[in-house]
Formats: C-alpha cells, structure tokens, sequence
C-alpha cells in the first residue's frame, strides 16, 4: 500500500509500505478513505517534537470503512463506515472511563505513567503507524473508532477525527461562559474550528489573532473579528478592543511553532527579544533541516504563551491546545500568576467529544467542511505537506483522499460551521 512515511528532520516521502494485519483481539483493519494533515504533523518535519521512528507512517486523522476485526470486537462489523480518533484509548480503565482518554493507562507500551497514545506519532506516544495511508490497524477498535451515519460525508467527518474534537475540548478547557469574551490565538485548522466551538459553547465576542491574511479572512467569514500581529501588537489591539479590561478566556491554538511578527508594531516592540528568541529555539529543536522556506520552525517558541498571558482579563482562564512537546520550559509563569488566571491545557481526549460532534454534524448544527480549502489525492501528498507547511494561501486543512462532491477540490475556501459566509 502507499504511505507517508517519516525519514527524519525535513525528510517525509510517499512510498510503498507492508499492509497491517491483525495483531491483537481487539484490532480492527480500516481501509482509509479521506486522511488530513494536522499542524502537529508539521512539528515532526520541522523538528520541534522529537523522537520519530524512522519508518514510521504519519498522520492521525482518518475515516475508513471496517475491513477486519479481531476477535474481541463485537460492536464492528466489515463494511462499517468509522471516523478514527486520534487518540487511542483502552477504554477500561478509570482515566478511559471518567472521559480522560488522552490519559490512559493501559494504551501507551511504556506504562501507565508514558503518556497519551497517537497514530503516527513519537515513540513515547506509543509509535503507532498512522493513517495517511490505505489502510490502517487501529487497536481498541472496540472504543475508539466512531460509526457514521450516511448522513454524514467524509469530508465533514474527517474534520471530526481531531481538528473539531480539540477545539471543542479548547474551548472546555478555557471555560466559556455565555456571553464571554473569547480570543484566538492561531487561525489554523485548529483555531477556526475553535471559532464554532466558542460561539457554540456560548461565547459572546470572538478575536481571532494570526499573521496570515487569507487565514485571517477566513475567520472573518466565521464573524469572528481579525486582529493582524504583523499590522497591530495584538496585546495593545485587544486592550484596545475590550475597554482596555483584556478578554475573559483565551485559546492557544498555536503551540511550539509559534512564529513573531514580521513587521508592525509588535515586531518592533518584540526586537529586543530577538537573541532570546533564537535561543528557545534552538533549544527546542537542536536538529534543524528547513528547505528554503519550508520546514522552518517557529521563530518564537514561547510568543503564544506570552501574548495569551498578556491579553487576558484579571482572573481569566487561558485554555492550551497549541502542542508544546517536553522540552518547552518557557512559560510567563510569574506573571501568570500576579493575574490569579486558571491555566489548563493538554492532550484532547477525542473519544469523549467525537459521538457529540457526530451528532451534531448530523442535524445540522454545524457543517465543519468548508474548511476545507484543498482536496488532494495520495499522489500530490508531498507537495500538499509543503504548501500547508509554508501557510500558502487558500491552504487550511488539507485532506487526503479521493476527491470528490464532498471535497472543494478547487480554490474555494469558505465560512466553516455555524454562521455561514460569503464563498
Ligand atoms: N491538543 C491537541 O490534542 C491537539 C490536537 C490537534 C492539533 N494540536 C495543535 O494545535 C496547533 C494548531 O494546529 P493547526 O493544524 O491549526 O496548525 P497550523 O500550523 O496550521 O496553525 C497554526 C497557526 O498559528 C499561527 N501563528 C503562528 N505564530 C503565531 C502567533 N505568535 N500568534 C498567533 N498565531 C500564530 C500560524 O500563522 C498558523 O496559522 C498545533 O500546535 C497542533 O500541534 C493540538
Ligand atoms: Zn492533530
Ligand atoms: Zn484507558
């Protein structure tokens, strides 16, 4: 079959792979029919998350039809229609069960103490093969993957594998109440989705901050309102923009490649901290194989955690789903806590949020497919890796798969979710 697999540090390539098999009673083959690629696969090229098995098939987003069970999976049958998790999850024991998939003791090889499981992930996430490939072993098939209705398309539902489930668990996270005032950091795939979450969990004001022009737009198509950090210091804008109290709740939808702005005012204010900058970095990611302007890490680990630290009311809460592997040690913890802010973060615990999601998609509280801004099949993977990683415009959440009705296909880039929009 044909996989993305990972060489190393700038070097992922698309190639032959042997096909899974069963290997334990609880396994399920899926044949994948739409895969995604995530922002956390972007880390593993650009080197900020350590610890790849060379070899190993990227990708943790996924949709597939059943096509072999092991033994021990009595709810699945050949010929089901599933979206995956990205986690996995044993489903037994008490973290599975008081909905703390992300925190299961039994998935992870390593022990209960090793931490979250993940398709196509590092070695102490368990270095499980992923699922930009054909076809996919998924253990604990008797929890994890999720049955879809017909009604319910690949595209909308390949959206529910991660991208809808960690910004529903975000805005959980930084405990929206009706009527608060939210801001975004990131405009991501990750980010926009936030945008619905929000205003779904009741949110009254939504700010979105990036860099990003067509990715600001988009939010824009959302109703969420843009701040641009390379036109305006986000921190002044939001003061500015909440009678000078900050925002109620943040959500970090960045992480560990957050980049400073290039120009504008909050370059400017940023430049001093230009060498201390440079030293997280390099820090965080010793190994460095950028080709040209693609593979580059984030110029400026900690900016996400400063910012969201900075923009935030007294007593606010800043939920953290940006991913910041071990070795990030910066945080502005000091100020922090001066503002009494609640500070929760982590791993989604996508098996707890998914069957709500499905939900919904389904009777029509939100459609989740017009962020999708191309639809590649496996043959143009490489070169749709390379464009998402550069932030191309038009490219937002790029799906593997056949394309089809379902997919844009094209260039359209459109309004996710709940309110609409303009394309
Ligand atoms: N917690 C989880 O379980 C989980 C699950 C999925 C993804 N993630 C993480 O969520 C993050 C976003 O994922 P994505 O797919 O949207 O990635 P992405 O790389 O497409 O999006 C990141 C966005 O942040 C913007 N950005 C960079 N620096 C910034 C700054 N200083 N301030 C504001 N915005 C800035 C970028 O321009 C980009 O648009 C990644 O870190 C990813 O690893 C976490
Ligand atoms: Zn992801
Ligand atoms: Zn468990």
């Amino acid at each position: 079959m044909k996989a993305v697999v990972w060489h190393g540090i700038g070097d992922i390539r698309l190639e032959d792979a042997p096909d899974p098999k069963i290997e334990d009673t609880h396994d399920a083959i899926v044949r994948v029919t739409s895969s995604a690629i995530c922002g956390t696969d972007l880390h593993f090229v650009r080197g900020t998350m350590p610890g790849l098995r060379e070899g190993l098939i990227l990708g943790h987003e996924g949709v597939g039809v059943v096509e072999e069970v092991g033994g021990g999976v009595r709810n699945l049958r050949p010929g089901d229609r599933v979206v995956i998790p990205s986690t996995v999850a044993c489903g037994v024991c008490s973290y599975c069960r008081a909905g703390y998939h992300a925190q299961c003791d039994n998935a992870n090889p390593g022990g209960r103490r090793a931490g979250t499981v993940f398709f196509g992930g590092p070695e102490a996430a368990g270095g499980l093969d992923g699922l930009q490939a054909e076809y996919a072993r998924v253990p604990y098939a008797h929890v994890g993957p999720v049955p879809l209705p017909d009604t319910v398309t690949d595209a909308q539902a390949i959206l529910l594998s991660d991208i809808y489930p960690t910004a529903w668990f975000g805005a959980k996270l930084a405990e929206i109440r009706t009527g608060d005032t939210v801001a975004i950091l990131g405009a991501g795939p990750v980010g926009q989705a936030a945008i619905a979450c929000a205003r779904l969990q009741g949110a009254g004001r939504i700010i979105v901050v990036d860099g990003v022009h067509d990715r600001l737009e988009l939010a824009r198509d959302q109703h969420a309102e843009v701040v641009d950090f390379n036109a305006e210091d986000p921190v002044e804008a939001i003061l500015e923009m909440t009678g000078g109290i900050g925002v109620d709740r943040v959500i970090d939808a960045v992480g560990v490649d957050a980049e400073r702005p290039a120009r504008g005012p909050a370059a400017e204010a940023l430049a001093e901290k230009a060498e201390e900058f440079d030293r997280e970095r390099d820090e965080i990611a010793p190994e460095q194989h950028p080709d040209g302007d693609t593979w580059v890490p984030g110029n400026a680990p900690s900016l996400a955690s400063r910012w969201a630290v900075q923009m935030v009311a007294k007593a606010g809460t800043i939920g953290i789903i940006g991913v910041y592997p071990p070795q990030v040690e910066q945080y502005p913890f000091g100020e922090a806590f001066m503002k009494n802010l609640t500070l929760k973060m982590g791993n989604c615990h996508h098996r707890h949020y998914i069957p709500q999601l499905v939900s919904m998609v389904a009777g029509g509280t939100l459609d989740p497919t017009p962020l999708i801004t191309r639809w590649e099949g496996m043959r143009d993977v490489m070169e749709a890796y390379r464009t998402f990683d550069r932030r191309e415009e038009g490219w937002t959440k790029v799906v593997l798969g056949e394309s089809d009705d379902r997919g844009s296909g094209g260039t359209s880039t459109g309004a996710a979710t709940t309110a609409g929009g303009r394309r």
